[in-house]
């Protein structure tokens, strides 16, 4: 792995991860959620985080989100040490964060009111990103009118319209029905395709994520440890129902269940103690 001086360059990534260590004291008892996470992720790149629920995923996406600083190590995101939520990483958490009291509209115009745009210009915005979204019927709607779906699309267009380089998403289809997720799914390569923003997808989806992914990485279960780096350079779209999905398929599905399995046995552990 390049071990550059952050900054140094066009190869620079656009997450560096070094050493990362996360400990949370519950009770007066410390749970090492994250140890030893080293990972790049590259400008324009979509990683997925894979692992068993417990694993650290959401603990690692909120480090680099700058929500809750690791116990060691360091995070740099577009060339800065994180140490606080920033502008240029913008999260899709897995409940719908929309405003109940705001119409689509006025929930996709938020962030940029508060940045300060013109009417003109969030207008002009808002108006694009409800299209390409396919909520230009919905835009005078509340939040509790519409699917989970959908609303999961408002939240996307929300995110996208803050123009952040970095999208970090927690399982952000995970309530949704196969089919929806699947168009979500699709949608979201899209416009990555378009805009070639930065993503971090956190998953616990196996298919979902070679589906998506330049890397999965999956993770090991308590500490969280990134336990391989799997590839996927299958072009896309990409069939689930291919030899080539399904022998990564077969393989990410071996290394999630090893992890699965020591989470049981460890779980057996205790309470037998
Ligand atoms: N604020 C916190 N205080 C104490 N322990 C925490 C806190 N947040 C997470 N943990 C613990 O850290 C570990 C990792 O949690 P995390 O939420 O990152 O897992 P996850 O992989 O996102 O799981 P899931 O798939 O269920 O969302 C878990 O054992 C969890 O109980
Ligand atoms: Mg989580």
């Amino acid at each position: 792995m390049a071990t550059d001086v952050p900054g140094a360059g066009a190869a620079e990534p656009a997450i560096r991860i070094r050493g990362v260590r996360k400990a949370f004291a519950t009770g007066g008892r410390e749970v090492l959620a994250l140890d030893g996470i080293d990972l790049d992720v590259a400008a324009g790149e979509l990683v997925c985080l894979l692992g068993p629920s417990g694993c650290g995923k959401s603990t690692l996406l909120n480090a680099i989100a700058g929500f809750s600083p690791p116990t060691r190590g360091t995070v740099v995101a577009n060339g800065r040490p994180v140490t606080a939520p920033g502008p240029d990483r913008a999260m899709v958490f897995q409940e719908y964060a929309l405003f109940p009291w705001m119409t689509v509209e006025r929930n996709v115009a938020f962030g940029l009111e508060m940045a300060g745009a013109t009417r003109q210009e969030i207008r002009a915005k808002v108006d694009a990103l409800l299209a390409k979204l396919n909520l230009s019927d919905f835009r005078d709607r509340f939040p509790k009118d519409l699917s989970g779906g959908m609303r999961q699309r408002v939240a996307i267009a929300r995110v996208l319209a803050i123009d952040a380089p970095m999208l970090l998403m927690d399982e952000p289809f995970g309530a949704l029905d196969a089919l929806t997720r699947r168009n979500l799914q699709d949608e979201l390569l899209r416009i990555w395709a378009e805009l070639r923003r930065t993503i971090v997808f956190v998953t616990h989806g196996i298919e979902e994520s070679i589906y998506l992914a330049d890397r999965v990485v999956v993770m090991t279960y308590r500490p969280g440890t990134v336990k391989r780096i799997v590839p996927v350079a299958l072009p896309r779209p990409r069939d689930p129902a291919s030899a080539e999905f399904n022998a990564l398929k077969r393989e990410v599905s071996a290394l999630v269940m090893e992890e699965q399995l020591r989470h049981e046995a460890a779980e057996g552990r205790a309470t037998a103690d």
